[in-house]
């Protein structure tokens, strides 16, 4: 769980470098994460969609283009990402903190929520938050990392802890801000442990799936139709 303050400083300070920093650090597959996600949004025929800690916007976007019926709103307590969404064509984007959405109760079919809920203050208060503003029977879809299984976990973490911070301060100048990176990801709740806190924020039909060897995860959930 992290400092709400230091987050939106942190990200207000790596806005302009953010996206072409993503692509770099995950050699572009984090394009295809995005892509993954919406294939599922997709099948739901959503008419209204929220995606959370949006920032630039790049699942937003990809759901814009893949969704052309459903209204998409993305939103985030940073307004300097914020920008970057609507200059890159969300259409509709609102400063909101996850844990207060300045939305009614049930008013989205579907929530997203792309590497946003491991950078917030307290992920049982944002889930349930998230979770009010779906209807009954709606959806939510979580991306974000994880850490690999196996063989592949100690390079992983070699590379999340210092190859990583090193890359993207050379990209950005802020190194700091990459450098509690690491430390957000074994900290969060991935598989299993994930599913079990989603139900006990009042979701059902959780499941897990990791993609790109369990370097990040999606996580969907329901909530339940009465
Ligand atoms: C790693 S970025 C993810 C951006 C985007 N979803 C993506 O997939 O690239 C994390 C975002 O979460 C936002 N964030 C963190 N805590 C938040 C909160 N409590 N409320 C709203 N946004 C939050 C940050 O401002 C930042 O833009």
């Amino acid at each position: 769980m992290q400092d709400a303050a230091y987050v939106r400083d942190a990200f207000a300070r790596i806005a302009d470098r953010y996206v072409l920093t993503n692509h770099v650090l995950s050699c572009g597959a984090d394009i295809w994460w995005r892509k993954v996600v919406t294939a599922r949004i997709r099948r739901w025929k959503p008419a209204r969609l929220l995606d959370v800690a949006s920032g630039t916007g790049d699942l937003a976007l990809e759901i814009q283009d893949q969704c052309p019926d459903c209204e998409v709103i993305a939103s985030d307590f940073c307004a300097e990402m914020l920008a970057h969404a609507a200059s890159r064509g969300v259409a509709r984007t609102m400063v909101a903190d996850a844990l207060q959405l300045p939305f009614p109760d049930g008013k989205f079919d579907v929530v997203t929520v792309a590497f946003g809920l491991r950078n917030m203050a307290d992920y049982p208060a944002a889930l349930r938050e998230m979770g009010r503003v779906i209807k009954p029977g709606g959806h939510l879809l979580i991306l974000d990392f994880s850490l690999p299984g196996g063989i592949l976990r100690p390079f992983y973490r070699f590379y999340l802890h210092h190859v990583l911070p090193r890359m993207a301060g050379w990209l950005t100048g802020q190194r700091d801000a990459y450098e509690y990176l690491g430390g957000s990801i074994e900290a969060f709740p991935s598989g299993t442990a994930m599913m079990e806190l989603l139900e006990n924020c009042g979701f059902v039909e959780t499941s897990a799936t990791p993609l790109t060897g369990g370097v990040v995860s999606i996580y969907q959930a329901s909530r339940p139709a009465s």
